[in-house]
């Protein structure tokens, strides 16, 4: 490959243009896996392969399906945006049930692997790619896609950032269809990790070492939650555009939802989710 890529200066887009410029090679799909595979799914080793890295990318949508209560909705006649696809660990069991699949990332490279990893183990004539080139606008029309899908995204964009893709997540999908997005809440040890990722993010902008410290494991995992986000401070700016609110979080937790003008919003605890996430999933209005 080796493209030219227009490479974003924020801080928190620089571990995954480290990673992406790691994918922005001639290596073979596993060794790209072997390399950057742990910005999506956490697991390093030499072992690693595609295949298994898309195997795990199938589980957890078949987790999701059925903790999200997503079992009713028609995904084979639908068409769905998947905001951070990333080099299409989940896209591609998505395109294996959707009719179509846009996959959407702030990285090029990415978009590029995630077309070669569908064209091997899902539908690559389902799939079509999309740049989100400022980390904030889908280039989508209006009430053009049946669901806006998210996981592990949202936490790693600026506030303003990430609530700015809820509100394009909503204005692309038609009204009726679903939003499911995936958020970091407020965890205790985030006493600690918060002001350690922002002070990892003010090192990533030093000239020359920054850009080697954002491709490092240990300072990346620290520095790329860039926000928490509650579920009532999404819900203040969206509520009045959505209906059948779903807030599905942990068990393990209490999330307070405060009672809307119509209390509309539902919480679902269940098992099997990180206590620190929450999800929204809700029709749009
Ligand atoms: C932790 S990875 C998760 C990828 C994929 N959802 C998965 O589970 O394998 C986060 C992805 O979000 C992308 N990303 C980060 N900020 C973004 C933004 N503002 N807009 C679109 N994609 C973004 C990253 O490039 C990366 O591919």
């Amino acid at each position: 490959m080796k493209s030219r890529r227009a490479i974003s200066l924020r801080a928190h887009h620089l571990p995954w243009n480290s990673a992406g410029n790691l994918a922005d090679n001639d290596l073979t799909a596993d060794d790209v896996v072997r390399e950057t595979g742990w910005v999506f799914n956490n697991e390093t080793g030499d072992e690693l392969t595609l295949k298994a890295f898309v195997e795990t990318g199938d589980k957890e949508v078949q987790r999701y399906i059925r903790l999200l209560q997503l079992e009713s909705f028609q995904f084979e006649n639908s068409t769905l945006l998947e905001i951070g696809s990333g080099i299409g660990r989940m896209t591609s069991s998505f395109t294996n049930r959707c009719n179509a699949v846009i996959a959407a990332d702030v990285d090029s490279a990415f978009l590029e692997r995630c077309r070669q990893t569908v064209a091997r183990y899902g539908r690559i004539d389902r799939l079509s790619t999309l740049h989100v080139a400022n980390g904030k606008t889908l280039g989508r029309e209006d009430k053009s896609v049946d669901m806006t899908f998210s996981y592990i995204t949202l936490q790693h964009c600026q506030p303003q950032d990430a609530l700015a893709l809820v509100s394009e997540a909503i204005r692309v999908t038609r009204s009726g269809g679903l939003i499911v997005l995936n958020f970091r809440t407020w965890v205790v040890s985030d006493i600690v990790l918060v002001p350690l990722g922002i002070a990892v993010r003010r090192l990533w902008k030093l000239p020359v070492l920054g850009r080697r410290l954002a491709r490092w494991r240990w300072s990346t995992r620290l520095g790329w939650q860039a926000n928490r986000l509650k579920p009532d401070t999404v819900l203040q700016q969206f509520e009045s555009q959505l209906r059948e609110i779903k807030i599905i979080h942990s068990i393990k937790r209490k999330l307070a939802v405060a009672a809307s003008q119509d209390n509309t919003a539902q919480t679902v605890p269940t098992n099997r989710i990180n206590p620190s996430h929450w999800w929204l999933v809700a029709q749009v209005s």
